[in-house]
Order: C-alpha cells, then structure tokens, then sequence
C-alpha cells in the first residue's frame, strides 16, 4: 500500500493568511499541519509517500520532511502544476503507485481518535475498487455528500449539494486498488475545470464496487477550511495534548513506537528540534519506553 498527500490548491479562502505560506504548512498548534495526515498514513502502516503540492510550495516541503530517512520512511514529491483537481492526484502518481493500492489523503485534513487504527489497518485490505468515510456533520454543504437508506446501503454522492441528501460528509481520505490511475485518466472535467474526486467515486459506487464506512461519533475529524476552523483545531489539539500528556501526529514518536527508528534516530530528531517542548516530548517518550 502506497500513500499519497495531497497539500495542493491555492488556499485563497484563507487569504492573506496563506498568500506566502501553504496553508498545509501552518502552524496546528505546535506543528506544521502536514503532520497530522502525514501520521494518520503511519498509523495505517504506509511507509512510502509521495508529497504533491504547488510548484511554489513543494521545495519547503522537502526542506522540512526530506526523504523520510529521519523517521525510517520513504518520501517522494511530485508537482501538481495548477489546481486541477484532487483525482488528478493519481494521474501525477501513476509511476509511484505503479500496481500497488494507494491511501490519499489531503494535506489540511486532521483525524484523532482512540480507534483510528483499527478503521485504517481495515481500509488498507482493499485489492480492487473504492473505500471512503462518512462522518456526520453540521455543514454537509461544504463537502461531498454521501446519502443512506435505512439499511445503510449508499444511495448517491454529491459534491457539495446546495441542498444536501444527509448529513454525512466525505472525508478526505481515500483508499483504492491500484485501477485508480486509469479511473483517473478517464475523468472528465467538472464544470468548474476540475477532475473531482466524487466523480471518480461515483464511478465506483455505479459498479457496486465502493465501500462506505461511517466513522464513529467519538473520532474528531476536523476541516481547517476556514479561520474559524483552524482555531477550533488548534485548541482541539492543545486540549487534548494538555489533558492527556500525550501529543497528536507527533511523527518522530509514531516512527519509534512502530519500530520504524531506533534511539540513535530519536535522539537525532530530539537535537534537531532544539529547545523546543516538542523537543522535551520526545525526550519523555524514549525515557517512558525504556522503563
Ligand atoms: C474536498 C472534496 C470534498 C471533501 C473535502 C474534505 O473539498 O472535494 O468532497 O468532502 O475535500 O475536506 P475541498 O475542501 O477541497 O473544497
């Protein structure tokens, strides 16, 4: 199973907070936003990413993640010239994903909760066709919209409805079988110029080959697709690192727990955050694990 990030797009709706600056390069708290996917694709297991952004933004990407050495995986970058769409994602990727099933998920997308892993390690079972979310939500408008009978079978998906069939949106986190590419390659632009990804979804549900999964009440999902929503993320995550000792995506700590580094590679990561708390962190997570 390959993994794709996707921290593309131009970010106008948060103007002029990110004219210069990614969006997925802000700060979520105590660490730049690309973090938290990047962990949710570790916990899954993938080890090898391939990083997609903007010609502009891509090279501080790679200036702050590398080649994933640091953390025992595998990172590649590809540019998505202009804002063509998500599914374009796998036509950029076609090489890397090559004929391995491949998880996408978008650069400015946060997932936390105690069962995540075990809904991840699921999704990473698909050979052949689509697997997405659904997760309740106030605003279904803002989203894809995925709508249910009462047996839960999946009746249609749209792309942000005016007027939404439920309440349930479509996370941005994709997984599908390695025909994806050629799905891709066969999209037709939306009427805004997009290769969409509900398209290409709903080319899988037609063939009653996607799977839905509701993602359970207690999982945070949160969108940072506004200021109001960046706020809300960042106190999320203050909160419950604060509450718990214990804190969210922090990658270096993932990489060790999952025995994707060794101390020698832990205490570099804690010299190269410097004075830093996350610094002090790492520092309490190899002093715990050697208890
Ligand atoms: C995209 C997708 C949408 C999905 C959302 C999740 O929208 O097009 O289907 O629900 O991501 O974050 P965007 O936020 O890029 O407008």
């Amino acid at each position: 199973m390959k993994g794709i990030i996707l921290a593309g797009g131009a970010g106008t709706r948060l103007y002029p907070a990110t004219i210069a600056v990614s969006k997925q390069m802000m700060a979520i708290y105590d660490k730049p936003m690309i973090y938290y996917p990047l962990s949710v694709l570790m916990l899954a297991g993938i080890k090898e990413i391939l990083i997609i952004s903007t010609p502009h933004d891509l090279p501080n990407f790679e200036k702050l993640l590398g080649d994933g050495s640091d953390i025992g995986m595998k990172f590649s970058y590809k540019v998505q010239p202009e804002p063509n769409g998500l599914a374009e994602a796998f036509i950029i990727g076609d090489e890397f994903i090559g004929d391995d099933s491949v998880a996408m998920i978008l650069g400015d997308n946060i997932y936390y909760s105690a069962g995540l892993t075990g809904i991840l390690k699921d999704a990473c079972k698909i050979k052949k066709g689509g697997h997405i979310f659904a997760y309740h939500v106030p605003d279904p408008e803002r989203f894809g919209v995925v709508d249910f009978d009462k047996n839960g079978k999946v009746l249609s998906i749209e792309e942000k409805p005016e007027h939404p069939k439920s309440s349930y949106a479509i996370p941005g986190l994709y997984f599908y079988g390695p025909e994806v590419v050629k799905e891709a390659k066969n999209l037709a632009p939306s009427p805004r110029g997009e290769l969409e990804i509900t398209d290409l979804n709903r080319k899988f549900l037609d063939r009653g080959e996607l799977e839905v999964t509701v993602l359970p009440r207690g999982l945070a999902w949160l969108d940072t697709g506004t200021h109001a929503a960046m706020i809300k993320a960042n106190n999320y995550v203050q909160i419950m690192q604060e509450m718990t000792g214990m804190n969210i995506a922090c990658v270096e700590e993932i990489a060790y727990r999952q025995g994707w580094i060794d101390d020698k590679k832990l205490d570099a990561a804690i010299e190269k955050m410097g004075k830093s708390s996350y610094a002090d962190y790492l520092r309490r997570v190899e002093r715990e694990a050697k208890k």
